[in-house]
């Protein structure tokens, strides 16, 4: 997770998404800490999954970065209502729960990271499948 957090980190732009999809403790928000961990902040990193949206400026990460949890949104409509376009213009943004925001797959910028947790009987750990849009083209992170 931590290399893969800084890999992404390393290539990530403002207008991007890096969606993290996966069930209840799949480690959407251990992979979020790595990245915003790789982008320079240092100290504490809370879960979004109670605020709904952490934010993050420079100069203590590389880029303005949106952290959010949209797991407890209603609608996908509540998304744009809490604000989000506001808070996402010249950040980049790490979305756990994508779906539950209406997903941004769609988006040239988005990264879809689906974790899975694989479980003993495979040798534990957990998967990752990512689904790139064109805005990735050669810049993919491979750790
Ligand atoms: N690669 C990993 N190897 C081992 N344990 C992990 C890994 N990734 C996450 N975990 C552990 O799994 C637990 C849940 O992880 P995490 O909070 O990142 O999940 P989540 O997908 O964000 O869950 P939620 O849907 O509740 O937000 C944590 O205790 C974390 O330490
Ligand atoms: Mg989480």
């Amino acid at each position: 997770m931590d290399r893969f957090g800084a890999a992404i980190a390393a290539v990530l732009r403002p207008g991007d998404v890096v969606a993290l999809s996966g069930g209840l403790g799949a480690g959407k928000t251990t992979l979020a800490r790595a990245i915003i961990a790789a982008l320079g902040h240092r100290g504490e990193i809370p879960s979004p999954s109670f605020a709904i949206v952490e934010l993050y400026e420079p100069p203590s990460v590389r880029l303005p970065l949106v952290h959010a949890d949209f797991y407890r949104l209603a609608h996908p409509a509540e998304a744009a209502e809490i604000g989000l376009d506001d808070y996402r213009r010249g950040a980049a943004l790490l979305a756990e729960w994508p779906e539950h925001a209406g997903g941004f797959a769609h988006e040239p910028g988005c990264l879809a990271i689906a974790l899975k947790d694989v479980g003993e009987d495979v040798g534990g750990g957990r998967i990752a499948i990512v689904e790139a849009g064109a805005d990735w083209l050669g810049r993919l992170p491979c750790p």
